[in-house]
């Protein structure tokens, strides 16, 4: 099944809604035991790391390897240096909401090679870079929702296979290129409302992508 509500030029309001993506959460339960960050709260043998609302500038240095969903949201971190999660390689849920962060150095994510579900609303950021494709292959859904961004990467290169769930709603974007949708293949839920699009022949590429999206009846 596919909504979509094109109000008006100015507010472009896309919902793609299909088959719920259900997100296959495996739980490794390891025996591993080690310690638990000070402002945080850790379960299910330290794969749920909870350091929500706690205050914090920056991602606690001491997160257990094993961590799979890291909860951050709530704090005030301001940036992400690169490797910022080396620690954690087996992450697969980051929440990043409600933080300060306006930039992202480059290679923030870079090994994160499990990570599926990533959210960044509520920030400041102003741009996305196109390497954040490489950093994350296995990404599933990127959460982008009210930030700052005017900017897009034209293209990502490569296709960004998994990803799914795709929301920039609530930002600063006049235009989409084509060529970033095209290069998120298996895209199932676009929310785009809540920005700046202008009506002209830069959004061209979007309403031809979107012809082409209802037309295979995704
Ligand atoms: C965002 O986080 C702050 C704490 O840093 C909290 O006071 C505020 O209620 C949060 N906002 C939302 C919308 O959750
Ligand atoms: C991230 O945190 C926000 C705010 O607490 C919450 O609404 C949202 O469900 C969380 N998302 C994930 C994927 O954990
Ligand atoms: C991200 O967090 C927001 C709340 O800040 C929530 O509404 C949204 O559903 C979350 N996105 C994902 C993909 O979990
Ligand atoms: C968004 O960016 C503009 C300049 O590009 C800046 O003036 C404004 O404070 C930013 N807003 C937020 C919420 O970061
Ligand atoms: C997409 O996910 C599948 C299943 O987890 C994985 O085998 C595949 O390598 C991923 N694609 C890329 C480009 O990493």
């Amino acid at each position: 099944m596919l909504i979509l509500l094109l109000t008006n030029c100015s507010y472009l309001n896309v919902f793609v809604a299909g088959e719920l993506f259900l997100l296959s959460s495996v739980i490794f339960l390891l025996q591993v035991v080690s310690g638990c960050p000070e402002k945080c709260r850790c379960r299910s043998s330290s794969s749920f790391v909870d350091c929500s609302q706690q205050g914090l500038v920056e991602i606690p240095s001491d997160l257990p390897p094993q961590t799979l969903t890291l909860h951050l949201q709530d704090n005030q971190i301001h940036q992400l240096p690169a490797f910022a999660f080396r620690s954690v390689p087996q992450l697969t849920t980051l929440n990043l909401s409600n933080n300060s962060l306006s930039n992202l150095a480059p290679g923030a994510f870079l090994g994160l090679q499990h990570l599926r579900v990533l959210n960044l609303t509520q920030n400041s950021l102003l741009s996305l870079e196109s390497r954040l494709s490489h950093s994350l292959p296995q990404l599933r859904a990127l959460d982008l929702s009210s930030n700052n961004i005017s900017h897009l990467p034209t293209s990502l290169g490569e296709p960004w296979e998994n990803l799914t769930i795709f929301a920039v709603q609530q930002n600063k974007l006049q235009q989409l290129h084509r060529a970033l949708l095209e290069s998120m293949p298996n895209v199932r839920f676009l929310f785009l409302k809540d920005n700046l699009w202008k009506c002209n022949c830069h959004l061209l590429g979007l309403k031809l992508w979107l012809e082409k999206f209802i037309f295979k009846g995704q």
